[in-house]
């Protein structure tokens, strides 16, 4: 493609996603994709094009395919997971990024996408309230991080071992301490990172599904009793199911007391810090070792883009620095060099993502946004609250409500059979996306409020909507079984 034929291209496909933005806003497309399992692979042809293709025909699939072969996480109505950045300051970052065509290995690459980095990084900290005893830096995601926090905290425990025998010459066992409510990508990280999975202890959690510090404590005194070495904590703030909170305070002390390492997942949740109203869930996080949140989540920036602070920026370059010969510059003893402070060496510019959100929209924007969605999800919680046969089954601190309806005698797998069924009808009328998950046991429904374009009037909708489909579905139940 040349310069000319990109200039033609480009401003067609902004159009194009010009036009995708307004049809969602006025929530013409059915927020779930109506494509059929490999409909779309059966319409491509089976062998690679030898010849350049007409720009139109191009355009024409991409709209066939593409813009009508995805679910609409932007849309409106969109409860689904959690709100994914898509933030068009931040598309035109990732247009430009692409346009530069650069990729950083140290500083000399792209001085700008270090420096931009540290800059952007800096105004994170200060905006999310952490003291500066913090230094961040830009991973692609919050399982890298976990991964790459749980391989810090094995180094500190073992006076890094990886420079010798690494985990296989270590006399004893290295233990983490998590819950099950913690994401996927904790006990992931922790296998990777080489403690295995039988030394991955789940944490009992309370009513609330936050983890339970006594149970934390006792955990850790067994292990040490049993001769193990507990290593790691991963405390989570807003969990993936329900938004719980892990009491960071209380587990920072017994961190603090043992000598263990403690990683704060905030992936989802770390967004609302930018509200200091929210900021007392971090109570007593300045006592632990590294943190991340997504950026990419419920703060607007397109992915990949989550930051990942420490509180001791030389451990994370000793454990994560390489050195080769084609990498040494003149200036490296005056410069950053962000290959060090995580595992790819070849970083792309996600900075410049932050940077022009922030200077295009500014800071108050994004925390407006986050008392908008945390309004909604109050507004809904007390709803549910007041209605006969519904029910929430935890505290909503942030976005997401878990929630059931439950008409009188529907208990068990009845009732999972009734909550699957209502939330399947909704997802299947393209109306709203949720998502079912099932917590203690039982099938719920989360409601994750805050796409971008959400407003008032969409979790209204939606309440009515739900309303109606489950009391519907109940009685045509309840019909069935007296006929
Ligand atoms: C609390 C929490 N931690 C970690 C993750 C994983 O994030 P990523 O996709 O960036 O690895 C998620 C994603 O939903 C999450 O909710």
């Amino acid at each position: 493609m040349n310069n000319e034929q990109f200039r033609a291209a480009a401003y067609a496909l902004i159009d194009r996603i010009v036009t995708y933005r307004e049809e969602l806003a006025s929530k013409t497309p059915p927020v779930l994709s109506k494509k059929e399992p490999g409909e779309i692979l059966r319409a491509l042809p089976t062998v690679a094009p030898e010849q350049p293709e007409n720009l139109a025909a191009v355009l024409q699939d991409l709209d066939e395919h593409v813009f009508s072969g995805v679910m609409h996480w932007q849309h409106p109505r969109f409860f689904g997971y959690f709100p994914v950045g898509g933030g068009l300051a931040s598309v035109l970052a990732a247009i430009v990024t692409n346009g530069l065509g650069v990729i950083g290995l140290n500083w000399q690459s792209a001085p700008a996408l270090t420096e931009i980095e540290t800059a952007v990084m800096v105004w994170m900290r200060d905006l999310l309230g952490l003291s500066s005893a913090w230094n961040g830096v830009i991973q692609d995601s919050a399982s890298s991080s976990a991964v790459v926090a749980l391989i810090c905290a094995r180094e500190r425990t073992t006076a890094y071992s990886a420079a010798a025998g690494g985990l296989q010459a270590e006399s004893t066992a290295l233990t983490v301490y998590t819950t099950a409510e913690a994401h996927s990508s904790v006990v992931k990280a922790a296998t990777l990172a080489g403690f295995g999975h039988d030394n991955v202890r789940l944490v009992e959690t309370d009513a609330d599904f936050s983890m339970n510090t006594q149970a934390l404590q006792a955990a850790i005194s067994e292990d040490r009793a049993a001769g193990k070495r507990p290593c790691a904590i991963v405390a989570t703030v807003g969990t993936t199911s329900t938004t719980a909170v892990d009491p960071i305070e209380a587990i920072a002390a017994i961190a603090v007391r043992e000598g263990i390492w403690l990683h704060v997942d905030s992936a989802m949740a770390g967004s609302a810090m930018l509200a200091p109203e929210f900021r007392h869930y971090w109570q007593g996080l300045e006592s632990a070792d590294s943190l991340v949140v997504n950026a990419h989540k419920w703060m607007t920036m397109a992915p990949e883009c989550s930051f990942y602070f420490v509180r001791d920026a030389e451990h994370l370059v000793r454990v994560m620095s390489t050195n080769p010969s084609y990498l040494r510059t003149d200036v490296d003893g005056e410069v950053i060099n962000y290959r060090d402070w995580g595992i790819p060496l070849g970083r792309t510019f996600r900075a410049l993502k932050v940077w022009l959100t922030l200077r295009l929209e500014g800071a108050d924007a994004l925390r407006q946004r986050i008392r908008r969605d945390c309004g909604n999800t109050a507004w809904l919680a007390q709803q549910v609250d007041a209605t006969d046969a519904w029910e929430r089954v935890a505290p909503a601190p942030f976005q997401t409500i878990c929630l059931i309806h439950k008409p009188l005698g529907l208990e068990g797998e009845a009732l999972d059979a009734h909550t699957l069924d209502w939330c399947r009808q909704i997802n299947n009328s393209g109306f709203a996306y949720l998502t079912p998950a099932i917590v203690g046991e039982r099938w719920i429904v989360r409601v994750s409020v805050g796409s971008e374009l959400m407003e008032r009037e969409d979790v209204e909708a939606l309440w009515e909507v739900m309303r109606k489909t489950a009391e519907d579905s109940a009685h045509a139940h309840t019909a069935k079984i007296i006929s």
